[in-house]
């Protein structure tokens, strides 16, 4: 694997490779990297949970972030995304973490050499979101084959919600969708099913955020009116199976796609999914960069 880009990138038995060495790390089973190593995480959109999370797995690898912030930097100049990543590749970053609200923005970097990891493409993908998602799930579960994932609620501008259908499917789950007709992506495959129904036959129940700041208008319910109708509470949870989880990639619209007992609530497994995302993402940076190194070393052996 030379970049993370997308899940549809990434096969069954990278994902398992990723997650099990992020247990190990989970462990404690790691160290710093030998050699000095750089990386930038160029964040074009707002994040608390993935910029964070990379930032501490960097840190706790021993890569050295450089810092960069876009509202002070030559973009707000009109330089280009290619000519950013250009420039850093330049200087010597050894990796760059990007998240863009272009889709597939990455597609107009294939002449960078550096590895690229997406944190998150507009509405498109986010795949250490789905890799961390999948590491919480087979912890709970044991397995990710054969489980049964309802992913609800705003799907349509969900980034998380195709990443997350795209890989479980790889990885042999059965996903459903579920929530306001409004919000369903009719251009993917993916069954629908309310959620009423979802709750008592899934093993794992995931909620996605109302994206607000993607809507043309606001919502035609109240926050009332849409927890009743496509929310989880403590009345739907009670419903689930005894060894259903509750996920919410978060950051949470409380009240509204989630109440406040169900965050923390018995089935919540939300903050071990952020716990999960320091591990997985020192997966992912110990595959991208050492294996970059390693695959340097073995084309240099070749020349000589
Ligand atoms: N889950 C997630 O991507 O959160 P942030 O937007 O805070 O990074």
């Amino acid at each position: 694997m030379k970049n993370l880009l997308s899940m549809e990138d990434v096969s069954p038995r990278e994902i398992y490779e990723i997650i099990s060495r992020a247990q190990e790390i989970k462990k404690g089973n790691y160290n710093k990297f030998s050699s000095d190593k750089t990386i930038v995480n160029l964040f074009f959109e707002t994040s608390t949970r993935t910029k964070s999370s990379f930032e501490m797995a960097e840190y706790k690898l021993g890569i050295h972030a450089i810092p960069f912030e876009v509202s002070q930097s030559a973009v707000q100049k009109g330089e280009s995304l290619y000519d950013t990543c250009k420039t850093l590749e330049a200087i010597g970053a050894d990796a760059l973490v990007i998240r863009h609200p272009d889709v597939k923005y990455y597609e107009q970097l294939k002449n960078i050499k550096i590895p690229i990891i997406n944190g998150g493409d507009g509405s498109g993908s986010h795949p250490s979101q789905s890799l961390l998602d999948m590491m919480t799930m087979y912890e709970h579960h044991g397995r990710i084959h054969d489980l049964k994932v309802v992913i609800v609620g705003d799907i349509i501008h969900s980034r998380v919600a195709k990443s997350n259908a795209t890989a479980l499917e790889k990885m042999g789950a059965k996903v459903y969708f579920s929530g306001p007709p409004e919000y369903q992506d009719k251009t993917l495959d993916v069954p629908y099913m309310e959620l009423d129904d979802a709750i008592e036959v899934c093993d794992v129940v995931m909620m996605l955020r109302v994206q607000n700041e993607r809507h043309d208008r606001r919502m035609s319910m109240t926050n009332e009116e849409y927890n009743e109708k496509y929310g989880i509470n403590e009345a739907r949870v009670a419903r689930m199976k005894d060894d259903a989880i509750l996920m919410h990639p978060a950051p949470m619209n409380r009240g509204v796609e989630i109440t406040d007992a169900c965050v923390e609530g018995d089935k919540s497994v939300i903050f071990e999914q952020m716990a999960n995302g320091v591990f997985v993402r020192m997966s992912i940076l110990e595959q991208l960069i050492q294996g970059d190194e390693d695959r340097a070393l073995e084309k240099s052996k070749v020349m000589a």
